[in-house]
């Protein structure tokens, strides 16, 4: 048995010197090593490992050095007041729910949300009425929230303090959000922007807009997605509407004590490149993306989605979409074995998710190695989505927390309220979530996914959990 498991096991990962299609943005390092200022950061990074000592500041009460950086931070992405987080978006999501609402209130959030929202909402005591989400039959996908749902729900709804969405989802789609800023103003409620993935929005006429710039109250980010940042880093980003004296609370209430140096250094450094270079390396970019989605379009088994095929999407990732009767899941695999690492993949698609620091090469790389794929490797038995439902909230999510539960056949939970989220993958969106009543139409589904082999968390030997 090895000594030092975790540090050989990344050791071994790192000298297979796999193209980075995926997270962080710096792509190993090479978001550093392009400027002479990301160079010294790069060299002394452990020594800038350090402890608050004097003329370094101090994260949670900043009056010097820290509070300069933010504040160009927040010049750069037009907000009144921006955060450095240590703790990822996670961290950001469950601060903005914190200042933003309070217990007992009634929120409209996106069905198909991050955990770190789900968790928020439950931790805060809120009330969600959740908008249901597209999900695309022809690319087996979930796309971005059900506008006309949306409009039923506000109306229905008009007490709700805010509402929360995200802006893009992993596979890059948008939902049209001055259009929900707008509705969502006429009745005074906040928007809360969950934007993990698009810190780099807005550098170029080519990407979706800013939220910040749309209008939204609350904007998280997780700059170590797409820039040149270190895993774990985020951005929260405040408007007008908001209690800035709340959020200065709850951001260092979820924060470590001891937040890194080294962390905070790289989100100085991920705003100065995007705002000084971001431009230009997006230019370029997308400009290659675009020569190789075309070429790539040409194979015959896949098609790369495009502006063409979903309106408001990200052309800084790949969704790889394959032809019915082949996995994602194969495909992922067989990149991985051409030393190719894509960010994630799911029953027919595979995302990579690109920065300013992929070379031209790489793309060269991906375009040889997917004309070279065996296409009879990577079939499946097609496991097709079924249509999205939102069962009735018995009780709030965090009413479940304390109550007894236990485990019931599937065949034997009709009309019991859920304990713990059933989440099928794909799509990665909640069935049924705690407090909700498990009805015959989930449970149907649960059913089909369940004799498809759908991985499908929540549901475990054919059992599900209730609240007893
Ligand atoms: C949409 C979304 N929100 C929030 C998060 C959490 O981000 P972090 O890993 O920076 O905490 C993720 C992570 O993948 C995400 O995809």
């Amino acid at each position: 048995m090895s000594k030092l498991p975790l540090v050989e096991g990344l050791l071994r990962y790192t000298n297979e010197n796999n193209i980075p299609f995926a997270m962080p943005g710096h792509k190993g390092g090479q978001g550093f090593l392009s400027t002479d200022i990301g160079k010294e950061i790069y060299s002394n990074i452990l020594k800038i490992d350090i402890t608050e000592v004097d003329g370094v500041d101090n994260l949670h009460n900043p009056d010097g050095i820290i509070k300069e950086a933010e504040e160009l931070l927040s010049r750069f992405y037009k907000s009144r007041k921006s955060y450095f987080l240590v703790n990822g978006s996670t961290s950001g999501n469950l601060a903005m729910i914190f200042s933003a609402f309070s217990e007992g209130d009634k929120v409209i959030v996106e069905r198909n949300c991050h955990r770190s929202i789900f968790n928020g909402i439950l931790m805060r005591k809120l009330k969600p009425i959740y908008i249901r989400n597209k999900i695309s039959n022809k690319f087996n996908a979930p796309m971005s929230v059900d506008m006309e749902h949306f409009l039923s729900l506000i109306e229905d709804n008009k007490d709700a303090k805010g509402i929360i969405i995200t802006y893009p989802n992993y596979y890059g789609v948008c939902p049209d959000l001055k259009f929900i800023i707008n509705e969502a103003q006429k009745y005074n409620m906040k928007v809360l922007v969950d934007s993990a993935h698009g810190a780099h929005f807005g550098v170029h006429d080519a990407l979706p807009e800013s939220p910040v710039k749309l209008g939204a109250d609350m904007v998280v980010m997780s700059c170590h997605k797409t820039l040149s940042s270190l895993t774990q880093t985020a951005y929260l980003h405040v408007g007008e509407n908001v209690d800035i004296e709340k959020v200065d609370f709850y951001v260092s209430a979820f924060l470590s004590t001891s937040p890194s140096y080294m962390l905070m250094a790289s989100m100085d450094y991920g705003r100065y490149w995007i705002e000084e270079y971001g431009r230009k390396g997006y230019e370029e970019l997308i400009k290659i993306a675009n020569i190789f989605r075309n070429k790539i379009n040409k194979l015959k088994f896949l098609h790369v989605l495009d502006s063409d095929d979903i309106y408001n999407i990200d052309l800084s990732r790949y969704v790889i979409n394959l032809n019915k009767g082949l996995s994602g899941h194969k495909l992922l695999e067989y990149l991985r074995s051409r030393k190719i690492q894509a960010e994630m993949s799911d029953a027919s698609n595979v995302v990579l998710i690109f920065s300013p620091f992929n070379k031209e090469q790489d793309f060269e790389t991906l375009y040889k190695v997917l004309s070279e794929c065996n296409v009879e490797l990577l079939k499946e038995e097609q496991r097709i989505i079924y249509k999205l439902h939102i069962p009735k909230a018995e009780l709030m999510p965090w009413q479940i927390v304390d109550m007894k539960k236990r485990s019931v056949f599937i065949n034997e939970a009709e009309g019991k309220v859920c304990g713990k989220a059933v989440v099928p993958y794909p799509p990665g969106i909640p069935l049924v979530n705690p407090g909700e009543i498990i009805d015959k139409t989930a449970l149907d589904m649960i059913r089909y996914y369940v004799e498809n082999k759908v991985t499908i968390l929540g549901i475990d030997n054919e059992h599900i959990t209730v609240v007893e």
